[in-house]
Parts: structure tokens; C-alpha cells; sequence
């Protein structure tokens, strides 16, 4: 089946889909995503992505491309025209296409982009069986970390030091030495007391809808959670450490720069975490 993608009420093979030279996506960074999974043809937290990509439009004063209900349908549609059954959609709004010039443009409707993507399911499990490493990196990112915007370089630049370290990761580490969170991922560790902790939203960090969702799981299911940050050394010294992201659903970590965590193998708690949030998605699809 051949790839498709939606672009400004069009849908389009994969291989055509463009948009215009003057979309102040591509000349500003001015816009804003959400990777949303989609486990069995379904897509997990469907509504958590949609309320944070108004919050994000609204943050920034941008107008929806459509409402939310025909946003639906087109979603369903572009995963439907995919055939996909386990991958992700990813969505872009931008503000538009307007002559290139800083101020927000006047009467110009916004642009939507779709695509949707397969991901194997067991190439994913057999990575979280394995665990991954994992480096940290200072944040050199603006203070409106919240805002899901595709403005990304330093997320990028982050990636590609993990991925030339051999790294599937990198954890931001702000100015006061504490972890805020991964370049597309959030971060989280077993203290050595044992507690759960990661960082409380705030516009340090994007206020990830699978943190959430296991969050709630946590408190379903009785486990104690610590919202507060942690430093670098807490993240070496901790017993367990793992990451979670749409595409990552809840990933542990065994090693961090050139730490070895716990005994170099995934941990109980992060390996149970993950279970339980697999559960959360088969039957949130
Ligand atoms: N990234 N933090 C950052 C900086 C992210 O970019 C992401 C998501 C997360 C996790 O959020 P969620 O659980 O809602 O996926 C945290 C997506 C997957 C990406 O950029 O591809």
C-alpha cells in the first residue's frame, strides 16, 4: 500500500506531498505537532495529544486549521488510507503561508500537514527487553518547553550527540544540574529509596501525554510517585532509570554516559511499568 499524506485538505501520495516555500513552518519554525500512536488501527490518548495541541495553539495565538471533530475524521482517514495498524500519525500546524516577514500575517488561514508511519511492535519490545543507553547533554532550549513547537534544532542537535555516542537518547540537564528531560522523551528514574520520581510539568518540560497516562496507572494501581526533579548524580547513583514518549511507550535504561544502572540489565520496576502501560494501551485502542 502506498504511503499518503494530507496536506492542506489534499491527500497525496507520500512521495509529492509539499508545502509551499513561504510556509512560516519552514521559514520560522513557526508551528506546532503531536505524534499520536496507534496500537491495532486505534490511537492511544486521542484526546490527551488533541487538548495539548490546542494548548499549544493557543499559547502561541495561532488558529486551529479546522475544528476538532473534521480534525478527527481526517486522522482516522489518513491512518485508514495508510493501512497502518501499529505506528504513529504525526500532525503539523503552522501559521501559515504569508511573504516572509516576522509579524504574525493577517488573514492567513493555517496550514495542516498529516503522515502516518508503521512502527514494528516487536522491534520495540525486543529494544525495551534490552534496554538502552542513554547520555546526558546540557538544555540549551528556550524557557516555553511546554509548547509542543516544531521549532526542534536543539532536540536535534541533542539526538544526533546520543546517536554518534551510541546512545538512544540524551537527557537535558538544566543550569542547576537537575535532569529536565529527553530530547523526544521524558525522563524517569527508581530513587535509591526506592521511589518512583519524575520531574513536575511546568514550562521546563513538555508535559508528555504518556507520562501522564502512566501516572494514572501509577495512582490506579496503588503505586507511590515522588513529582519532584532529580540532579545527574541522583540519575547515576539511581536504581532503575527509564524514559517514556508516544514511540518509546515506557523504555528502561541500563547505562547513563558511562554508568552502568543496577545491574546493567532492565529493571523489575521499569520492566512491570511497562507491562502495565502496554495493558493501558490494548485497551484504550
Ligand atoms: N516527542 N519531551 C519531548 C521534548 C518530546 O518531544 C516528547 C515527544 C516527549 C514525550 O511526550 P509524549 O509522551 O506525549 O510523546 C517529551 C515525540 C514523540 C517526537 O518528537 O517525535
Amino acid at each position: 500500500m502506498s504511503r499518503i499524506a494530507y496536506v492542506n485538505g489534499q491527500y497525496l501520495p507520500h512521495r509529492d506531498a509539499s508545502v509551499h516555500i513561504e510556509d512560516r513552518g519552514y521559514q520560522f519554525a513557526d508551528g506546532v505537532y503531536e505524534v499520536v500512536t496507534i496500537v491495532g488501527g486505534r490511537m492511544i490518548d486521542e484526546a490527551g495529544h488533541l487538548d495539548r495541541l490546542w494548548r499549544s495553539l493557543d499559547e502561541l495565538s495561532m488558529d486551529p486549521p479546522m475544528n476538532r471533530e473534521p480534525l478527527k475524521f481526517v486522522m482516522r482517514e489518513v491512518i485508514r488510507q495508510n493501512g497502518i495498524r501499529d505506528g504513529i500519525i504525526y500532525l503539523q500546524v503552522t501559521r501559515g503561508v504569508a511573504p516572509r516577514d516576522h509579524p504574525f500575517p493577517k488573514n492567513t488561514p493555517s496550514s495542516l500537514v498529516m503522515t502516518a508511519k508503521r512502527l514494528s511492535m516487536e522491534k520495540g519490545a525486543k529494544t525495551a527487553e534490552e534496554g538502552v543507553s542513554v547520555i546526558t547533554v546540557p538544555d540549551i532550549r528556550w524557557t516555553r518547553r511546554d509548547i509542543k513547537s516544531v521549532s526542534l534544532l536543539p532536540n536535534v542537535l541533542a539526538k544526533q550527540k546520543a546517536k554518534e555516542n551510541g546512545a538512544y537518547e540524551a537527557f537535558q540537564v538544566d543550569e542547576d544540574g537537575m535532569v529536565t528531560e529527553g530530547s523526544s522523551t521524558n525522563a524517569w528514574i527508581v530513587s535509591k529509596e526506592g521511589k518512583i520520581v519524575t520531574r513536575p510539568t511546568s514550562n521546563s518540560i513538555l508535559a508528555g501525554i504518556t507520562r501522564a497516562s502512566l501516572i494514572r496507572e501509577l495512582e490506579k494501581n496503588g503505586i507511590e510517585l515522588e513529582l519532584r526533579s532529580f540532579s545527574v548524580e541522583e540519575l547515576y547513583s539511581a536504581r532503575e532509570v527509564f524514559l517514556t514518549s508516544s514511540t518509546s511507550y515506557v523504555l528502561p535504561v541500563i547505562k547513563v554516559d558511562d554508568r552502568v544502572i543496577g545491574n546493567g540489565h532492565p529493571g523489575l520496576i521499569s520492566q512491570k511499568l511497562r507491562t502495565i502501560y502496554e495493558k493501558f494501551m490494548s485497551e484504550d485502542a
